[in-house]
Order: structure tokens, then C-alpha cells, then sequence
């Protein structure tokens, strides 16, 4: 015998150990190699014959074997014995594990519920990236050199010269831009403003934007619309009301308020921004004033979804704490 012989064995030894399927055939190779007759013994036994030079290399070589051999059969004993252990004991009247199910964010909830009531009304969604320029966030909407909230207090900039926008309104300039009236869009997405978190403020919140622009658009429109949708949203006993404001992108511009029922009480509460988008804005996407008119109105969900299920801190929609989540 020589070395070469004794690799063969090792190989078919391993492989043969390798591949038994389950308990028995695997004592059958143990007996095969490493009982007191198996062989292994003959191979010890043939020591002897080996010529002189390959002796060291050859004794140290068998005793690998051995231990090799003997591990991966221990290995394998134990993983054979807790698979049959498993199966033996797998009781099918125990009732079943269940993943915890989740639920949908009230965030999403509301968004995908606004969205909706717009889509019937043939708005369709738009998107726009949450790092935005300058000229999309405040130039192209009219927002003047020393408005507020362009101030670094409020909005933050990037190192790159852009900005988190702190609006959805930007969308509009991207959408005016790129598309030709008539256009019917609804814009969901996040805004950052440069806020300390308390009960009801947070640096990053959600809005949805709407923008309506075709020929004749009148204020009307924009009442019906709002209309429509606070009805759809909150059923047909809630009332709406324009309140004069200002926007630098629209003129005459409002903030809304609906006049509904929230923890037995009917009140007025605050819900949107809106307005007919000033012709400035027009002019710097593009567009011909004298031709087209629009409406535009922005919301934040946050405080939909506060109001609509009495949460009472904003932070707790983004705590990610499931027994807060689980609930809606
Ligand atoms: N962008 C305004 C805000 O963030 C809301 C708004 C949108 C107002 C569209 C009018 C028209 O407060």
C-alpha cells in the first residue's frame, strides 16, 4: 500500500459517510471503516510494508483519516438523530404558529384615501423627489428673495445648493414643465421643515398636492372640488369655508376649513391650503396666462390622520411602536 491508495480510501471513506441518507447507513460505514475489523485496521496493519521514506507521511495521513472521519460521522449522527427526533414528535392537532400580521401605516391609510377620492375626479398622481432645487421649491412658484420661509431656520439646504422641499408644491412646477394643459394632477408625498419636534410639529411630515389647469377654470371649480372631496371624505353633513390668506403661487389664495364632527363636537377645524395659481407662476413654466387658468390646494395627512383618529402627538406616527401602529 502507499500513499496514493490511502488518499483513495479517505476520499471514498468521506464521501461514502457524506451521503448516507439516514442512521443505519451511516453505522454501516462506520463499521466499514473504524470498527475493530473495519478498514482502517487493515490499513494500520499494512504500515509496515510501506516503503521506508513514505512511512511518516503515511502513519500521519491514516491517523487524519481516522479523525476526520470519526467527526464527520459524529456531525451527521446528530443532525440525523434530531431530524428523526423532529418528525416523531411534529404534532398536527397543536395549533399553528402565526406571523404577526401587520397593518397599514395611518399615513398611508389616509394618503391612499385622498388619493382615491381625486382619482374619481380623473386626477391622476404625480411624484417629485424630495431633494429639490431652489427654483422648483420657491423661484418658479413666485416665493419672493426675502420671503420667511426660505431662511435657513425653516428649510434645509443641502451642501449642493438644493433643498428638502418643504412643500409638495414643487411637483407642480415639475409636472407645468414637462406636460401641456389640460392637466389634472394629485401629488402625494414627504416635506421637510426645519421644525422642532413637539405634539404637533415634526421635520418631516407629509403633504398632498392638487393642481388643476385647463381653459376657463374658474373658483367655482376649486369649490366644487373641495367640496366633492370633504363630503367623500367626511361624509354629507360636513360644510366648507374659504378664509382669505396668501400664498406667493396663488391669488386670490384661502386656507379651508371644514365644519365636521371629531370627538362628538362639530367644529371648524383648519384642513387645506388653496387658491388660483397666480399668473407668475404660469409665466415661469411656461405657460400662456391668457390662455390658461388653474387651482391648486395642498393638505398635510399628518393632521388629517390626528384629527381623524384622535392621535394626539404627531410623534407617535413615527415611533414604529406596533401597539400603536396595530390599532388602525
Ligand atoms: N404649499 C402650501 C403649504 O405648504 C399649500 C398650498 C398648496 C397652498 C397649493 C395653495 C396651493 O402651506
Amino acid at each position: 500500500m502507499n500513499l496514493e491508495e490511502l488518499n483513495q480510501i479517505k476520499e471514498t471513506a468521506l464521501a461514502e459517510a457524506n451521503a448516507a441518507a439516514d442512521a443505519a447507513a451511516l453505522e454501516e460505514v462506520r463499521i466499514k471503516y473504524l470498527s475493530r475489523k473495519g478498514l482502517l485496521q487493515d490499513v494500520m496493519a499494512q504500515l509496515k510494508d510501506v516503503p521506508n521514506e513514505e512511512k511518516p507521511l503515511f502513519g500521519k495521513g491514516a491517523n487524519q483519516l481516522k479523525q476526520e472521519l470519526t467527526a464527520l460521522i459524529k456531525e451527521k449522527q446528530a443532525v440525523l438523530s434530531t431530524g428523526s427526533r423532529g418528525n416523531s414528535c411534529f404534532d398536527p392537532t397543536l395549533p399553528g404558529q402565526w406571523p404577526a400580521l401587520g397593518s397599514e401605516h395611518p399615513i398611508s391609510k389616509v394618503t391612499a384615501r385622498i388619493v382615491e377620492i381625486f382619482q374619481t375626479l380623473g386626477f391622476t398622481v404625480a411624484d417629485g423627489p424630495d431633494v429639490e432645487t431652489v427654483w422648483n421649491n420657491f423661484d418658479a412658484l413666485n416665493t419672493p428673495a426675502d420671503h420667511p420661509s426660505r431662511d435657513e431656520q425653516d428649510t434645509f439646504y443641502l451642501n449642493s445648493g438644493d433643498l428638502l422641499r418643504c412643500h409638495t408644491s414643487p411637483v407642480q412646477v415639475r409636472y407645468m414643465e414637462s406636460h401641456t394643459p389640460p392637466i389634472r394632477i394629485i401629488a402625494p408625498g414627504r416635506c421637510y421643515r426645519r421644525d422642532t419636534p413637539d405634539a404637533t410639529h415634526s421635520a418631516n411630515f407629509h403633504q398632498v398636492e392638487g393642481l388643476f389647469v385647463a381653459e376657463d377654470v374658474s373658483m367655482a371649480d376649486l369649490k366644487g372640488t373641495l367640496a366633492y372631496f370633504a363630503k367623500q371624505f367626511l361624509g354629507e353633513d360636513v360644510k366648507i369655508r374659504f378664509r382669505p390668506h396668501f400664498f406667493p403661487f396663488t391669488e386670490p389664495s384661502f386656507e379651508v376649513d371644514f365644519f365636521f364632527e371629531v370627538g362628538g363636537k362639530a367644529r371648524w377645524i383648519e384642513i387645506l391650503g388653496a387658491g388660483m395659481v397666480d399668473p407668475e407662476v404660469f409665466k415661469k413654466v411656461g405657460y400662456d396666462p391668457d390662455k390658461v387658468t388653474g387651482f391648486a390646494f395642498g393638505m398635510g395627512i399628518e393632521r388629517l390622520a390626528m384629527i381623524m383618529y384622535g392621535i394626539k402627538d404627531i410623534r407617535n406616527l413615527y415611533e414604529n411602536d406596533v401597539r400603536f401602529l396595530s390599532q388602525f
